[in-house]
Parts: structure tokens; C-alpha cells; sequence
């Protein structure tokens, strides 16, 4: 037998999910539109189905019942987004109270069930408003945004976080264009995802400012997707290649949000290339906005991992080629590659899922360690979990590949709690089936099953698991295999 896991007793227990992906009511109530909405409605043709976010899982008028599913499933946490186009239709000025409504019901549901709430301020669904993380004027309207939730919600929510991955969402919004706002142009990337980092930092500082130096475990963070780089064989070449795409895939993102600067290497090449962005690079508190020597350097107080999937990383990249496979047929293959720098290859000893997303919990060990070297402090797991095209029979959701999925990355956690990672909870993406972005409906994350007739929920095999686990904080490990 394998020794089970034990979890300390305050471990954080949970799922996550978005606004978007979940609330559906996308023009009530006074909500306005968002880049994503406008672009489900203008392309329906790039989402797996034509599927669309108008109603996704009509959280917006079930989330009593979700709150109620979360109590059941041993949730002490949930993380969630706040829609900004809900709260301030326009992006700036006049405020949507029935927006805040919503978000004063659920989080206080939440605390009534002694679910800790941790919010995300911005999941991708930028005000349509606003246009673009390239507009002048989103730093202001950003921080206006930040501001009112900061004083609206922050006696009863002590876990924030900035933004959720943006590492990703300017990566297929600026370079790869297969998200909005639908650009192809490394520069205008690496600007944007500059303007977003300086807005977190901003918004780190402007919490600080608010409600004061958290207690450990609690304050203001981010949500980073980070996925190892792995050299895909001894070549020199290749080690160079993965090299580079770690810095500009993690560390540019790592280093800014925990030691509040550039990784130095990387932006000595971006700058020989002509393409480092613009603006306050330092991420110091300019004295004009209030910065002292106490708060010049704004860094979070706990960082959130979304992982999923390492990468493998080779020199030969003659073109630059972008491709997801959102069919979920593995004959799909997933392509990114940027002429002359690196190309994203198959590992031949690799798991895959039928999205050709690779299972490889030991990149998660690996990860949590990277940070722990970088700056000890508090880290959540803010998403990991396994999509699948789950299928409803009799009933029942058989889900065992689920529970492996989650088994072997848990343990993952646990061996690197006990190499000194200071990890404080667990975030599984997540609660229900949603709305996969361009995936559609169809590669399904959730507990729940989300049947698209009716909206039901249907616990699967996994929730009464998670359920356990989470009352328990006692994870064991899958069966040995019986001797043959
Ligand atoms: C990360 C994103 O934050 C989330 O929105 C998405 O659905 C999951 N990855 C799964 O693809």
C-alpha cells in the first residue's frame, strides 16, 4: 500500500471558476457587454459547436443551489471571478447595483456556509467598452474598477486575486489571435502583457494602501499559469530553446509578481530584438502616486498556480504555426511555434488527454520547488484539474480518470509541502461543466455534470471523492496494481 497524504487541518478546500464560463444573464440586469461576448456573437464559427457564454450554467440565478453543492462537496474555499462588465457596464463610471447585489448575495452565502471566498478581479472578460489592455486609458479605469471592489467587499473577502493568467490571455489575444481581441504581433504582445502586469502591481500597491499588510495566508494575489519547459532531447539547441520560452512563458510573469523586476536575461534579449515594452519597467511605486520606501516595491502577498501541462521545447522551429485542438479528437494536434526561437513537440513517453494536454503531475512538483527557491510565501493551487468529454449514463458520471488525474497531482502537492513549499490549499478547476472558451461545452471539468438541456447538476463519481477528501484532508493513493 501506497501512504496516504494527510493535509494539514486549515488546508483550503475547493474549486474554481470564472464569471464568463458560468453565469450566463450576459446582457441582464444591466450588465454590459464584454470582448468575449462580442466575440462568441461575431465568430460563432471559431468555438468548438458554435457554442456561446449567453446562458452557460445560469449561475446568476442558480448560485444558491451551486453554494448549496459546494457545502455538500466539503468546500472550506471557492475561488471566483467578478465580472467587470456586470459591475461596471461601461468599464468606468456609473456603477451596476444589481450587479453588486449579486456578488453581495453570493459572498455572503458563501461566509454563511464558512466557505472562504477568494476573487478574482479579471478572468478575461474585459468591458467591450474598453477595447483593449492596449487602450491609454485602462490603467485608470482598471484601478477604478480594483477600488470599488477593494472597499465594496473587502471586510468580507481577506483573498483576492489581480488577474487570472495572463500569461495566456495575451498570448492568444496578441500573438496567437485565436482569442480576442484577436491580434498576431509578439510586440504588441509583450506590450500588453507589460500593461497587465503594471496594473496588477498597481493594484497590489492600491490594496495595501486600503486594508493594510494582510494576515499570512490571506491578501492580494494573482493567478499565473505556469508550465515547465522541457528541453525535448540533450541537444544544446534544444536546451537554448526551452530556455527561452521558460523566460518568456514563466519567469517574465514569475519574477515581476514576487521580486518586483524583470528577469534581467530576458530582457536583454527582448531588448537586442528590438522588443521590450515600454513604460515603467522596475515595477516600483512611483513617489507621485503615493509610494513610500515601505510599499515602493508592490509584490503579492500569495501567489496562485493554475497548472495543467508541462511543454517540450525544440530549436527547429522553421515557421510560426498556432494551433489548439478544440475538437477533443486526439487526431487533432496542438501546434505553436515561433520561427526561429522554439516549437512546441510531443513528448513520445507523454500521456495525453483527448486535447492532447499532457499528464505529468511531477512538472507541478517541479513548479511549486522553482517558486520556493525564488521567495517563500504562501502559494494556492488556483486551478488544476482534467477536461474530459464526460458522458452521463443511467445516472451516473463515471469519472475515474478524474480522480487519478487529481490523485497524482495532490500528491504531487503534498511531496513538495514536504520540501518546504508553503502551500495552503487546493483549488480544483472545477466546480461544474462549463463554458471551455473556444472548447465549447463539450471538454468537461466539473464535479458536476452540467446536463445542456436542462441546466441540471449531477454529482459525478469525483464529487462524493473531492467530498471526502476534503472532509477527511486524507488522500490515498490509487490501488497497486494486483501482482500478475
Ligand atoms: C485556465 C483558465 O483559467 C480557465 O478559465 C480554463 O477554463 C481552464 N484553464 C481550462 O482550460
Amino acid at each position: 500500500m501506497i501512504e496516504p497524504c494527510r493535509f494539514p487541518p486549515d488546508f483550503v478546500w475547493g474549486t474554481a471558476t470564472a464569471a464568463l464560463q458560468i453565469e450566463g444573464a450576459a446582457d441582464l440586469d444591466g450588465k454590459g457587454p464584454s470582448i468575449w461576448d462580442d466575440f462568441c456573437r461575431r465568430f460563432p464559427e471559431r468555438i468548438h459547436e458554435r457554442s456561446h457564454p449567453e446562458v452557460a450554467c445560469d449561475h446568476y440565478h442558480r448560485w444558491a443551489e451551486d453554494v448549496g453543492w459546494m457545502r455538500r462537496l466539503g468546500h472550506s474555499g471557492y475561488r471566483f471571478s467578478l465580472s467587470w462588465p456586470r459591475l461596471l457596464p461601461q468599464g468606468r463610471g456609473a456603477v451596476n447595483q444589481a450587479g453588486l447585489d449579486f456578488y453581495d448575495r453570493l459572498v455572503d452565502a458563501l461566509l454563511e456556509q464558512g466557505i472562504a471566498p477568494n476573487v478574482t478581479l479579471y478572468h478575461w472578460d474585459l468591458p467591450l467598452a474598453l477595447q483593449s489592455w492596449e487602450n491609454p486609458e485602462i490603467l485608470e479605469a482598471w484601478l477604478e474598477y480594483a477600488e470599488l471592489c477593494f472597499r465594496h467587499f473587502g471586510d468580507r473577502v481577506k483573498l483576492w486575486s489581480t488577474l487570472n493568467e495572463p500569461g495566456w490571455s495575451t498570448m492568444h489575444g496578441y500573438l496567437t489571435g485565436l482569442h480576442p481581441p484577436c491580434q498576431r504581433d509578439p510586440r504588441r504582445a509583450l506590450q500588453v502583457a507589460h500593461n497587465l502586469l503594471w496594473a496588477h502591481s498597481r493594484a497590489v500597491a492600491l490594496y495595501h494602501r486600503i486594508w493594510g499588510r494582510p494576515e499570512p495566508g490571506q491578501g492580494i494575489g494573482i493567478a499565473l499559469n505556469l508550465s515547465p519547459v522541457h528541453p525535448a532531447s540533450d541537444s544544446p539547441q534544444d536546451a537554448e530553446a526551452a530556455r527561452l520560452a521558460d523566460g518568456l512563458l514563466n519567469r517574465w510573469f514569475l519574477e515581476p509578481v514576487l521580486l518586483g523586476r524583470y528577469p534581467e536575461e530576458v530582457l536583454e534579449f527582448l531588448r537586442a530584438c528590438g522588443s521590450a515594452p515600454r513604460g515603467h519597467l522596475d515595477f516600483a511605486e512611483p513617489a507621485s502616486q503615493g509610494g513610500s520606501a515601505a510599499d515602493s516595491n508592490p509584490t503579492v502577498d500569495w501567489l496562485g498556480v493554475n497548472y495543467y501541462l508541462p511543454h517540450h521545447a525544440t530549436a527547429d522551429a522553421p515557421t510560426t504555426d498556432f494551433h489548439l485542438n478544440i475538437s477533443g479528437d486526439p487526431q487533432e494536434a496542438s501546434r505553436f511555434s515561433i520561427q526561429g526561437l522554439f516549437r512546441f513537440v510531443q513528448n513520445p513517453r507523454g500521456r495525453y488527454t483527448d486535447w492532447n494536454w499532457e499528464v505529468d503531475p511531477d512538472s507541478l512538483h517541479e513548479i511549486l520547488l522553482r517558486i520556493r527557491d525564488l521567495r517563500r510565501l504562501p502559494v494556492y493551487v488556483t486551478e488544476n484539474g482534467i477536461g474530459l468529454p464526460d458522458r452521463l449514463c443511467e445516472g451516473q458520471v463515471e469519472d475515474s480518470s478524474r480522480i487519478a488525474y487529481v490523485t497524482g497531482h495532490l500528491q504531487a502537492v503534498h511531496r513538495a509541502m514536504q520540501e518546504g513549499v508553503d502551500v495552503r490549499g487546493y483549488y480544483m478547476w472545477s466546480l461544474m461543466d462549463n463554458f471551455s472558451w473556444l472548447n465549447g461545452y463539450r471538454k468537461r471539468y466539473g464535479l458536476l455534470y452540467v446536463d445542456r438541456q436542462t441546466l441540471q447538476r449531477t454529482p459525478k463519481r469525483s464529487a462524493s471523492w473531492f467530498a471526502e477528501l476534503a472532509r477527511t484532508g486524507v488522500l490515498h493513493g490509487p490501488e497497486p496494481a494486483s501482482p500478475s
